[in-house]
């Protein structure tokens, strides 16, 4: 059977005529600064809408792996019209055949932030118990573990009501390789839905779980091994899901969306000078009235670079009924002195080396 990686072959092959052709408009392209778009399509390196949402994103030596759901095969929905080998298409688009009775995670790597390099389907995982067709896998991150060298994957398992509020773990030898699902639980005994990850300046990794009975959300420091999820640090008492944590200047500002479903919300941030709190009131991230632009928050990421540390506020444009298309919201956060704004979404550029980003005016 066809994989992914043939079809984007194939598909390659017939551009390569036209490729040759804008072979200059490219040169011209990948030259210029690294430009990121917020709201559109984001192709990765065969032309694919990157298929990464709710996602989370681990740095290893100088290159970023973007781990996410991928919505992208035909099928899944069972919308399909036709499949011609493992190649399925529909009114609007053609792309492969996934197994309905799946869930796929993919992987992209990057060394600037802007250019994606699809990797693997990483996962490609069926009922991982009981739970029936319409089981829900979202929201996967990678936890890299130095002491077991395993790549450990986080991830919300739950059947189709969402009733069972439980993670799910797996792993694997390499950072994108096939990795192996081992077990899901609700942590330390709580519900838990939308995750997200948080790696401290010290190395220590935590997991945000949203605890829908508690009203809040947790920071948990996972074990040694990452397998499990061993204490609780701070229950943060705030309705709040796709929580994510980011430490700029020695304080640490957590940030969450409502709980609106696909709908956007005003998304807010608390600071703490500890993890385990006090934290501070929640406040807008942006004009409320804007509703984060549309878009929830999936992660706050830190890049460091030899003349400014830039924070990223990574967010998920979601398209309920189309969801491959779900679109990235990523802008530089303005940040300091217990104060994060999400500016207006424009394109901007990242130098990685230097951590200077530019927003277009
Ligand atoms: C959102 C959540 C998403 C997904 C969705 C389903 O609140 O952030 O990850 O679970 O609900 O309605």
């Amino acid at each position: 059977m066809q994989t992914r990686r043939d079809w984007n072959m194939m598909l390659s092959n017939r551009r390569g005529t036209l490729a040759a052709a804008l072979c200059l408009a490219c040169a011209i392209v990948f030259a210029a600064p690294q430009t990121i778009k917020p709201g559109e399509v984001w192709p990765d390196d065969h032309g694919n809408h990157i298929q990464a949402h709710g996602g989370g994103i681990v740095k290893l030596g100088d290159t970023f792996y973007w781990f996410g759901e991928d919505r992208g095969g035909l099928g899944a929905s069972g919308d399909y019209g036709a499949c011609y080998g493992a190649i399925c298409c529909n009114m609007t688009r053609c792309a492969p055949w996934s197994d309905p009775s799946k869930r796929y995670v993919a992987c992209y790597s990057s060394k600037d932030l802007a250019h994606w390099t699809f990797r693997n389907q990483v996962l490609k995982q069926g009922d991982p118990g009981d739970l029936g067709p319409r089981f829900v896998l979202e929201r996967p991150k990678v936890f890299y573990n130095a002491k077991t060298r395993k790549y450990v994957m986080y991830m919300h398992i739950d059947d189709a009501r969402y009733a069972l509020a439980r993670v799910g773990v797996a792993v694997s030898d390499t950072v994108d390789g096939d990795y192996q699902y081992l077990k899901s639980f609700r942590p330390l005994g709580q519900e838990s839905r939308d995750i997200g990850q948080f790696i401290d300046d010290d190395g220590s990794a935590y997991l945000i779980f949203e605890d829908r009975p508690a009203k809040g959300f947790h920071i948990a420091k996972l074990s040694d091994d990452y397998l499990t999820v061993e204490k609780d640090v701070c229950l943060i008492h705030a309705p709040l899901e796709g929580g994510a944590v980011v430490r700029y200047q020695g304080l640490y500002y957590a940030l969450g969306s409502a709980l609106t479903g696909w709908n956007p919300n005003p998304n807010k941030y608390a600071t703490a000078s500890r993890l385990e709190g006090p934290w501070s009131e929640f406040q807008d991230i942006a004009p409320p009235e804007a509703n984060t632009y549309g878009s929830q928050s999936t992660m706050l990421l830190k890049v460091a670079g030899s003349k400014a540390t830039t924070v990223i506020f990574m967010g998920d444009i979601w398209k309920p009924r189309t969801q491959w298309d779900s679109r990235y919201l990523w802008m530089p956060v303005e940040i300091g002195g217990g104060k994060m704004r999400l500016p207006e979404p424009k394109e901007w550029t990242l130098d990685v080396e230097t951590g200077v980003a530019a927003i277009a005016k």
